[in-house]
């Protein structure tokens, strides 16, 4: 549900030093985006892009570009010094005390929140009389996380940060996850309240709850009961993890929406990758990018699909890679081909093994069954394209078309010298170098012709056999 009276703020600002990266680490990748990719998603799923800021610092230009790609409309704040949660959030005073309505605070590194919990924050924020709802969790072991001190009536009173918890606030497993929903106008009220009296001397968001009580105000919590969802990435190993975390929630996602995964643990599906029902995809597929897949189709083991819309059943063989392409209902490639970017092949036409495709439209039930190389090509509807046909289309300086007819049937070991074009229903003969346009319905030779000697092999052997006894 969009919600049209939240802002999300969404802190990015930090550089993540144990990521031990000159990337910042909202750029670092997990299931197929940037951690920051997730967290707008999310962000963007429950309030409208002119109410989303993030709040950039280390490489903010980076972070801006790749965010203002994946998002339009948002917004940005620079935080040039990061001084502490409390101090990233205050600077988006300007921008977002005038827009009223509730405040959501996300971490950019957090990507695994799912939109379902951050209703039910913003459900209880905005049923309730309190402040604010602050998210929270109960861990085995909250070491790290700040503690959630309550009071008699289990509202929130403080928030006590590791550095600053006595060994009795230290006890508390109620962890504080980072992720709150507050009613704006409070929020802005009381923001310049915080300080740095703490042993960080940062301005730590976390005294906002202690702040709210003390003028009168409740600030709540709701607790999740897996606190896996707030994990904020800090190394490697964690990126590691949530990366396998997002790749199962997607299989599980596809799944439900009728696909079929065959040894599912095997397959990596991006998260932005849309499939149809009744699709089968066989055992180490990778569905990468924005890939759109259809209803009724099969992805052959081991294939790499990317960025690449396949429309209902398409049938790609195993091995086979695809990117950048398109591919119209009931075509079929590989078993081992690769269609190596911006291909258009039109419904029914057939790409076979160690074909190899670039740039070129294969027209309504063609076929190239095996063996060729056709790059920069408009191949005709019902053409045949013979086995090890080679489009010769660079000269070494430029790149240049193959233009074929439909029905034409180029013979088996063609070298087609670009650019040219072969008219429709014309033939060329097998193992032919065609360098000169070829008329339609016409028959192209372009070999040396086939010379026999009689006798020549016997004739041969007796030479060197009378050699050899002397
Ligand atoms: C914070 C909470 C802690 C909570 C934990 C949950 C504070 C003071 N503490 O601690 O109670 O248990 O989250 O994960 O808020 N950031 C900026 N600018 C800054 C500081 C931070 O953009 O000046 C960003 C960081 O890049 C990061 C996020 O805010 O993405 C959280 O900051 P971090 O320093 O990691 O807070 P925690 O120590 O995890
Ligand atoms: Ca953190």
């Amino acid at each position: 549900m969009m919600h049209s009276d939240v802002t999300v703020v969404i802190l990015a600002a930090g550089l993540g030093t144990r990521m031990k990266s000159r990337k910042a680490k909202v750029l670092h990748r997990a299931g197929g985006k940037t951690l920051l990719g997730h967290v707008l998603d999310t962000a963007l799923a429950l309030a409208p892009p002119e109410r989303v800021l993030v709040v950039v610092g280390h490489q903010a230009g980076e972070v801006r570009r790749d965010a203002a790609a994946a998002a339009g409309g948002i917004g940005f704040v620079e935080q040039k010094e990061q001084l502490g949660t409390g101090h990233a959030v205050s600077i988006c005073r300007d921008a977002a005390s005038g827009l009223g309505g509730y405040l959501m605070v996300l971490y950019g590194d957090s990507p695994l929140l799912r939109v379902e919990t951050l209703e039910q924050l913003i459900a209880q924020a905005k049923g309730t009389s309190a402040a604010g709802v602050l998210l929270s969790a109960v861990m085995d072991d909250p070491t790290g996380y700040g503690r959630v001190i309550r009071d008699e009536r289990g509202n929130v009173r403080d928030v006590v940060e590791q550095k600053a918890g006595t060994a009795e606030q230290l006890a508390i497993r109620e962890a504080n996850m980072g992720i709150y929903c507050y009613r704006a106008d409070l929020f802005w009220k009381h923001i310049g309240e915080i300080g740095t009296d703490n042993p960080a001397k940062e301005y730590y968001l976390t005294d906002m709850p202690a702040i709210l009580s003390r003028a009168g105000h409740a600030v709540e919590a709701m607790q999740i009961a897996d606190p896996n969802e707030a994990l904020g990435i800090n190394d490697r190993a964690q990126l590691a993890e949530v990366d396998a975390i997002l790749r199962e929630r997607k299989r599980r996602q596809v799944m439900r929406d009728g696909v079929t995964l065959v040894k599912p643990e095997t397959i990596t599906i991006d998260s932005g990758v849309e499939i149809g029902p009744d699709t089968v995809i066989e055992p180490f597929a990778q569905i990468l990018g924005r890939t759109r897949i259809g209803a009724d189709c099969t992805v052959g083991a081991c294939s790499i699909i990317e960025d690449s819309v396949l429309e209902d059943e398409v049938r790609v063989g195993a091995f086979t890679m695809v990117a950048t392409s398109h591919l119209e209902r009931g075509a079929q490639a590989g078993p081992y081909a690769r269609l190596r970017m911006e291909n258009h092949v039109e419904a029914g036409a057939h790409i076979g093994n160690f074909v190899e495709l670039k740039k070129t439209r294969m027209g309504a039930g063609a076929k190239a069954n095996h063996l060729a190389y056709l790059g920069d090509s408009a191949i005709g509807a019902k053409s045949n394209i013979g086995a090890g046909t080679i489009t010769c289309n660079y000269d070494g300086y430029a790149k240049h078309p193959t233009k074929i007819g439909e029905g034409a049937f180029i013979g088996s070991n063609s070298t087609l010298v670009a650019p040219l074009e072969i008219g429709a229903g014309a033939y060329t003969g097998a193992g032919s170098v065609i360098t000169d346009n070829v008329p339609a319905d016409a028959l192209a030779l372009g070999r040396a012709r086939q010379v026999v000697r009689e006798d020549w092999a016997r004739k041969r052997r007796a030479r060197k056999e009378a050699s050899s006894a002397r």
